[in-house]
This record gives structure tokens, C-alpha cells and sequence, in this order.
């Protein structure tokens, strides 16, 4: 591409490489002069080797491995080495991640008793669990040494490990349960459903079907590139935090209804419409603008997620254990209206993954509050995929520039003489 300054003349020439024009070269002909691109929606902000989203097909892979296959015939801890190494592990390597990943299960006394414990029995889940992930950097002080691969990978482990421990902490809390310690004999989400549900047997046996399932939805959440969330991620980590307080960020981003908390909103949206004939009135009340289809739409897809593809099949396996969510018939109802109106088709308005999750996550037993929680717990391999990434890049602190529209230079005026 050639790139023409019309006021000067000058010119610079830009090849287009995978797909991307390098920017510095438009800083070279026009310092001073930027590109104006609020929401970053044409701005590829990094090289990533780690997931490769095709929106317009609807193709999602980790490394290359398409999600279905993974979805199928995988588990999410090896989808987690995958994100974190490179490479699937072989069975030498999975053994020693899956013990140290187990191993590490356990949080500090202190992070439950004095830390968790001191919210508010309606604290939501979500805001707990940012703040009790940034807390675990004041108890790994040595964290912030983020330049030693090694000590990286410690953190690496302790985050992917002790994320249900914090997740089931903070469920038992707002429910007024005692706390169930890691059963390090158990895998990874089984332990976590331990954790969760355990009542007073002397050990919770899962439903295997359900921990599979479960199992299947963390792979399915486990990275997504770019998002809203790992931009979070990669911006902090960009100025070299550690990595509780820059998952934390990520955490954070992700409690936005607009983000990871669009499953818990999807629910709301089903109670509040509460029977199938008052779908195509809430249809209109949408195309009026009185509100969105939660669970629709997406900034990358635009034919389809193929998330939501495999959930809707998980979706079966889960009710025909717990029975049908009642909101099903009326999640499908929309679905069949939207897809077929034209004002969804024209905007390439598509269910994304959280239009079916949080349907699964209700008939599963958990709270609303606790859904986005449960989209935290696998999106940390992601995150910490992209941080590994981001400091082996050796990228420069984030910092944008603005377009500033605000008053030109004005004295200061004393107080009586302001109107
Ligand atoms: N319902 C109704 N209309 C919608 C919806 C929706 N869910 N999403 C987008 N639109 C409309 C917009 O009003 C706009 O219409 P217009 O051109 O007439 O103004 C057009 O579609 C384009 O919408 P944008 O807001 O520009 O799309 P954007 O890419 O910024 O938004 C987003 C993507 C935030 C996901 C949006 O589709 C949305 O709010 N969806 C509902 C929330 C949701 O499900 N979020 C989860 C996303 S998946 C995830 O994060 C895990």
C-alpha cells in the first residue's frame, strides 16, 4: 500500500503482511496524526500464535486443533498445556502437569477465613473471586518477578489450580456453606463439583456425566483471543504486574454483562419473557430498541459460534440427567424467531456461547451468580497463554493515544468569580 500525505505530497510505502499494515510506518510520514479507532475495532494490537478465530466462517482453533475436536475427545487440563506449551502434552508430560495442577489446589487459611469470609453473605461471587485472585498476589510476594520463566510457570500452576478452590469458596460463602477442601484423589472438575456440593457424605461422588459436560464447557471457554478480557490481560501485564493482579483485571473485564456476564443476563432476560407466546412481543420490543437480545451477536462471528454449536448438543446430554430447563422452550422459541427476521439476519445476529450456557449451568444446580464465575475458571489458561506470550514478545507498556475534544488552554478563575 502506498500511503500519500496530500498536504505534503510524501509518501510511504506499507506491505500488508498477515493480513495487517504496520503502523509505525504511518508514525514515520504523519508523527503527531492518529488513527482514530475507539473500541480498537480495526487495531490487530499484537502477534499471537495461541488461537486462530475465523469469524466469518465461524472457525474457532487453539493451536491449530479445530474446538470440536478438542470439545470431543479432550479434557481441559491437556487444553490448558496445550494453550500454555505449544503443544498437546505426550504422556510423560501430562502426568507431572496434572500432579502439580492438583497439588496446588489448596488456598491459604487466611485467603477463606479473614479474606473471604469478610464479604457480605450477597456479595456477588464474581466480585469476590476478582478481589481473592488479586489478593493471592500479597501472598506470593516472589510473583512479581516476572522476568524468571520459572518462577512464571510456578504462578502459572498455583492461578489454573487454585481458581475452583477460590470459585467454590465463593459460592459456599454466599449460600452460608462450610468450605470443602481440594480432594486431590479426584480430577480437576469433579474436585470442583466436590467442592461445590458437598454436603456430609464423606465423599461427593459426581455425576460423570455432568463433570464431563462441565468439562467440555471449560474447554470451550478456555481462550478466545483477543477479547475484552485478555486485552485487559495483556494491558496490565504490558506494564509488567503480576499475574494475580493482571488475571484479576482480566476477571474483571469479564463481569461485564456485555462480556462473560451475558450468560447470567441471558437467564434474566428467559425469567422476565416467561412463556413462549411472549416471544415474538419481545422480539419487536428489540428491533425498537428497547433493550438487546442477550446472548445475540458478537463483535468476530458473524455467520456463527461454533461454541454455541456444541453446547446445544451438551445441552441435551445435561437435561437428559437433570431434566429439562424450563427456559429451554423459550431460548428456542427466540432463537427460531430471530433467525429467521430480518433484522438479525442483515446484522449478523447469531446465538453466541453464552445463549445456551447459562441454561446448562441453571439445570446444573448453580446460582445465576455463579455463571460468569464458572466462565472465569477455564478462561484463566487463556489468559495466562496470552501473558506468557506478551512477555516473551517483549511487548511495550500499552498506552493509546486520544483525540482530545475537550476546552482549549483557559486561566485558572478564583472561586467567587466563577458563574
Ligand atoms: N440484540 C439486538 N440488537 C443487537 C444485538 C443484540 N444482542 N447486538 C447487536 N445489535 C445490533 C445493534 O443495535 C446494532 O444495530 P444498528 O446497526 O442498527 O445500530 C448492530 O446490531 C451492531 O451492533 P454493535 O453494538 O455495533 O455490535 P458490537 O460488535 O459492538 O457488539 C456485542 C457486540 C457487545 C456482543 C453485542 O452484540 C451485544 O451487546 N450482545 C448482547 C450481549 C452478549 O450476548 N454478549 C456476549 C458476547 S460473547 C462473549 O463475550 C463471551
Amino acid at each position: 500500500m502506498t500511503i500519500t500525505d496530500n498536504r505534503s505530497g510524501q509518501s510511504v510505502q506499507v506491505p500488508i503482511v498477515d493480513g495487517g499494515v504496520d503502523a509505525s510506518e504511518w508514525r514515520k510520514l504523519l508523527p503527531g496524526v492518529w488513527f482514530y479507532d475507539p473500541a480498537l475495532m480495526t487495531t490487530a494490537s499484537t502477534p499471537s500464535a495461541i488461537t486462530d478465530l475465523d469469524g466469518e466462517n465461524g472457525i474457532l482453533r487453539y493451536r491449530g486443533y479445530p474446538i470440536e475436536q478438542l470439545a470431543e475427545h479432550s479434557t481441559y487440563l491437556e487444553v490448558a498445556y496445550l494453550l500454555i506449551h505449544g503443544e498437546l502434552p505426550t504422556a510423560q508430560q501430562y502426568e507431572p502437569w496434572v500432579h502439580e495442577i492438583t497439588y496446588h489446589t489448596f488456598i491459604h487459611e487466611n485467603v477463606r477465613k479473614r479474606f473471604l469470609e469478610g464479604f457480605h453473605h450477597d456479595a456477588h461471587p464474581m466480585g469476590m473471586l476478582v478481589s481473592a485472585i488479586a489478593a493471592l498476589s500479597t501472598f506470593y510476594p516472589e510473583a512479581n518477578n516476572i522476568s524468571d520463566p520459572d518462577n512464571r510457570y510456578k504462578q502459572i500452576v498455583r492461578l489454573i489450580a487454585k481458581m475452583p478452590t477460590l470459585a467454590a469458596a465463593c459460592h459456599r460463602n454466599s449460600v452460608g456453606m462450610p468450605f470443602v477442601y481440594p480432594d486431590n484423589s479426584l480430577n480437576f472438575t469433579e474436585n470442583f463439583l466436590a467442592m461445590l456440593w458437598k454436603v456430609a457424605e464423606p465423599r461427593y461422588a459426581a455425576n460423570p456425566t455432568l463433570a464431563r459436560a462441565l468439562d467440555v464447557l471449560f474447554i470451550l471457554h478456555a481462550d478466545h483471543e483477543q477479547n475484552c478480557g485478555t486485552t485487559a490481560m495483556r494491558t496490565v501485564g504490558s506494564a509488567h504486574a503480576d499475574p494475580y493482579v493482571s488475571t484479576a483485571s482480566a476477571a474483571a473485564a469479564l463481569y461485564g454483562p456485555r462480556h462473560g456476564g451475558a450468560n447470567e443476563a441471558v437467564i434474566h432476560m428467559l425469567t422476565q419473557i416467561g412463556s413462549v407466546d411472549r416471544v415474538p412481543q419481545f422480539i419487536e420490543d428489540v428491533k425498537a430498541g428497547r433493550g438487546r437480545l442477550q446472548g445475540f451477536g458478537h463483535r468476530v462471528y458473524k455467520s456463527y459460534d461454533p461454541r454455541a454449536a456444541i453446547i446445544k448438543k451438551t445441552a441435551d446430554d445435561v437435561f437428559a440427567i437433570t431434566g429439562k430447563n424450563p427456559l429451554l422452550d423459550i431460548a428456542l422459541a427466540i432463537e427460531e424467531v430471530a433467525l429467521s427476521d430480518d433484522y438479525f439476519i442483515s446484522r449478523k445476529l447469531y446465538p453466541n456461547v453464552d445463549f445456551y450456557s447459562g441454561l446448562i449451568y441453571q439445570a446444573m444446580g448453580f446460582p445465576t451468580e455463579m455463571f460468569t464465575v464458572l466462565f472465569a475458571i477455564p478462561r484463566t489458561a487463556g489468559w495466562l497463554a496470552h501473558w506468557v506470550e506478551l512477555l516473551e514478545q517483549d511487548q511495550k507498556i500499552v498506552r493509546p493515544r486520544q483525540i482530545y475534544t475537550g476546552v482549549g488552554a483557559r486561566d485558572y478563575v478564583a472561586m467567587d468569580g466563577r458563574t
